[in-house]
C-alpha cells in the first residue's frame, strides 16, 4: 500500500515536471524574442490579434491539439496580460463563432451597471454630466464579465481550462520584454496610474519605461492561478472578489460581492443576413455592431459598388450617407435587449433600408440636422482576436476596457485593470459620450442593464462555407470600418490585406462630419468637400483582425496600425 502511494506520488511528481517542461512559454513561445506578421498565408490554422506573443500561443494551443476555441481562450488570458491597454479579464466582450457542423454561437459577456448604478448617477445637482466620472476611476466600472465568458466559451473546446490559461499565468510570472508602443503607452498614462489608484501597480516605476524592458505582474500572475484552480469562481467569488470590492471601497465604486456572484455570460441570436450572396453574420444586441452592419450594407446594396471603384467620390458618398442614417438609428432604437425592446427584424429588413435611402441624393451632402432615426411602426481600445483552424471553426471575438487600460484602476493585490464601460451608456439624453456618440432612454443607466456596444465581430460565409472572420477596434468607428472591409473584399477584390490596411473613414451621424485618416484620398475629399461635406482628419482608425480563405489557403491579415500580429501553420 505504501509503496504504491510512493509510486502515485513519485508519477504525479513526474508529470508535474513534465507538465513545466511542456509549458509553451519558454518552449515553442519565447517571451523576450519575438517577432510582427502582418501578412501571410497558411494552410491549416491561424490566428491573428494585437499582439505576436499572444497570437503565437493561440497558435501553439492548436497545435497541441486544440481547436479555435481553446486558441480563443488562451489568446483572451495571454492578451490581459501583454496588451494591458485592451486585453483583459476585468472587462468584457462578445464571442461571434461557427462551428465547422454550421452551428452559430454568439456569446454575450458585456460588463453590466451595478445593482447600486443609477440613471443619473454622471449629473452634477443642476443636471449636468460631471466630465470623466463615467471614464476615470472606480466609478466608472461595471461588473467585468471576461472571466465568466471565456468559462461559457470553454464547453466549445477541447483542452482543459488550466492549459489554456497557463501560457498567461507564466507570462505575468516570469515576465516578457514588452514594445516601444506598449513603453510609450505606458509612460503617456503614468499621471492616470497614480492619480487613479489606492495602491502601486505593475504600470509604474520611477524611470520611463523603454522598448524590451521586462514587465512583470505577480499579482495578476496570482489572480490567475485562483482562476485556474477554482474556475469562475477565482474571480468572482473568495479571494479575488474581496480585493475588487476592497478596491471598490477605497474608491467610491459600487461594484459588490452580489454583483459579482450574480454575474453571467449570455447566449444570443446573431444577425444573420445576406450581401451580394454573401451570408454575413454579426452580433446583435446589446451590440449596435451587427445591426448597423446590416442596415449600412443593405442601404449599399442596391448601387453598382464595383463599377463606382474604390474610395471614389461616387462609393464614398454612398457609403457615408449610409454611415448618417445608420448610426441616427443607433442613437434612438439601440440598447441592451433585456431593457429595452429593439426592433431588430425591421431595423434590417430590406423594406426598411430601401425608405432609408430615399431621400439620398448622389450630388450632394445630407445634413445629420435633417435626418432623424427611421420612423418605425426602435481613446478607443478595445481588441480584436480572429481566428481559423484546420476544421473551420471560425472565432471572432471582440474584447475591451472601453478606453486604453480602461478606468485607469489597477484592483490592489489582485493586479488587473478594470474598466470605464460605464461611459458607453448614454448618462444623459443628447450628450456625447467619449465617442461623440449620443443617445437617448434606449441606453439609459440602469442597474444590471448592459450599455450599448460597438463591437463587431463578423464572419462572412461564401455559398455556406467559411470565408472571412474580421473585426476590430475603434468604439464607435468599429462598425464602419468592419463595413468597409467586406465591401472591400466583396464588392472591390480586394486581399485581406489590403482590405485592413486601406484607409478608413467614418460618419456616425452626430458630429455631422466624416473623420478620416491621414492616407485618405485627397481628390474624394476635395470633390466631396465641393458636395457639402465636411472633414476631420485624425489618426489610426482601428486595428482590423482579418482572415480570409482564398483557394483553400488561409490569408491572415493584422493592421500595420500597431503591433498586431498573424501567426499560423
Ligand atoms: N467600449 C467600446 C464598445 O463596446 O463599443
Amino acid at each position: 500500500m505504501k509503496s504504491s502511494v510512493c509510486f502515485l506520488l513519485l508519477l504525479f511528481s513526474f508529470t508535474s515536471v513534465l507538465a513545466q517542461q511542456k509549458s509553451i512559454i519558454g518552449n515553442e513561445v519565447n517571451p523576450f524574442f519575438y517577432s510582427i506578421t502582418k501578412s501571410k498565408v497558411y494552410s491549416k490554422a491561424a490566428v491573428v490579434c494585437a499582439h505576436p506573443l499572444a497570437s503565437e500561443i493561440g497558435v501553439a494551443i492548436m497545435k497541441r491539439g486544440g481547436n479555435a476555441f481553446d486558441a480563443g481562450i488562451a489568446v483572451n488570458f495571454a492578451l490581459a496580460v501583454v496588451y494591458p491597454g485592451a486585453g483583459n479579464i476585468g472587462g468584457g466582450g462578445f464571442l461571434m463563432a461557427r462551428q465547422s457542423d454550421g452551428r452559430l454561437i454568439a456569446l454575450d459577456y458585456r460588463e453590466k451597471a451595478p445593482a447600486k448604478a443609477s440613471r443619473n448617477m454622471y449629473l452634477d445637482s443642476a443636471g449636468n454630466v460631471i466630465p470623466d466620472l463615467s471614464i476615470n476611476g472606480h466609478l466608472s466600472a461595471g461588473v467585468p464579465g471576461t472571466v465568466a465568458g471565456l468559462f461559457a466559451m470553454h464547453q466549445y473546446a477541447k483542452l482543459p481550462m488550466k492549459e489554456l490559461i497557463q501560457p498567461a499565468i507564466d507570462l505575468a510570472q516570469r515576465g516578457f520584454a514588452i514594445t516601444e508602443a506598449e513603453a510609450g503607452s505606458l509612460n503617456h498614462t503614468k499621471q492616470d496610474f497614480i492619480q487613479f489608484n489606492t495602491r502601486p501597480t505593475a504600470f509604474v516605476k520611477d524611470s520611463l519605461w523603454k522598448a524590451g524592458d521586462t514587465l512583470v505582474q505577480p499579482e495578476l500572475a496570482q489572480t490567475l492561478m485562483r482562476i485556474r484552480d477554482s474556475g469562475a469562481a477565482g474571480f468572482y467569488e473568495g479571494e479575488t472578489a474581496r480585493l475588487i470590492v476592497e478596491e471598490m471601497q477605497r474608491g467610491n465604486g459600487l461594484v459588490d460581492y452580489t454583483d459579482l456572484k450574480n454575474y453571467q455570460a449570455m447566449e444570443r441570436k446573431s444577425i444573420q443576413f445576406n450581401y451580394r450572396g454573401y451570408t454575413i453574420v454579426s452580433f446583435p444586441p446589446p451590440s449596435s455592431g451587427g445591426l448597423l452592419l446590416a442596415e449600412m450594407l443593405g442601404m449599399i446594396e442596391s448601387f453598382p459598388m464595383h463599377e463606382y471603384g474604390f474610395e471614389t467620390v461616387r462609393s464614398t458618398q454612398l457609403m457615408i450617407e449610409a454611415e448618417r442614417r445608420a448610426y441616427a438609428d443607433r442613437a434612438t432604437y439601440m440598447g441592451d435587449p433585456d431593457f429595452w425592446k429593439v426592433p431588430v427584424k425591421t431595423l434590417i429588413s430590406k423594406a426598411y433600408l430601401q425608405q432609408r435611402m430615399k431621400d439620398y441624393d448622389s450630388l450632394r451632402a445630407s445634413k445629420s440636422e435633417n435626418i432623424a432615426a427611421g420612423v418605425i411602426h426602435e481613446s478607443e481600445e478595445t481588441t480584436h482576436i480572429s481566428i481559423m483552424d484546420k476544421d473551420g471553426n471560425m472565432v471572432a471575438i471582440t474584447t475591451t476596457l472601453n478606453n486604453s487600460y480602461g478606468s485607469k484602476t489597477v484592483v490592489g493585490g489582485a493586479g488587473f485593470l478594470l474598466n470605464d464601460e460605464m461611459d458607453d451608456f448614454s448618462s444623459k439624453p443628447g450628450v456625447p459620450n467619449m465617442y461623440g456618440a449620443v443617445g437617448g432612454e434606449a441606453n439609459a443607466i440602469a442597474p444590471g442593464k448592459r450599455m450599448l456596444s460597438s463591437m463587431t465581430p463578423t464572419l462572412v460565409l461564401k455559398n455556406n462555407q467559411p470565408y472571412v472572420v474580421v473585426g476590430t477596434p475603434g468604439g464607435t468607428t468599429i462598425p464602419t470600418s468592419v463595413f468597409q472591409t467586406i465591401v472591400d473584399i466583396i464588392d472591390f477584390d480586394m486581399s485581406a490585406a489590403q482590405a485592413v490596411n486601406n484607409p478608413k473613414f467614418h460618419h456616425q451621424w452626430l458630429p455631422d462630419e466624416v473623420m478620416i485618416e491621414p492616407a485618405f484620398p485627397v481628390d474624394t475629399q476635395k470633390a466631396l468637400e465641393g458636395m457639402g461635406y465636411t472633414f476631420a482628419k485624425r489618426g489610426a482608425i482601428g486595428r482590423t483582425e482579418v482572415i480570409k480563405v482564398n483557394k483553400g489557403c488561409i490569408e491572415a491579415a493584422a493592421d500595420v496600425r500597431g503591433n498586431d500580429s498573424a501567426a499560423g501553420y
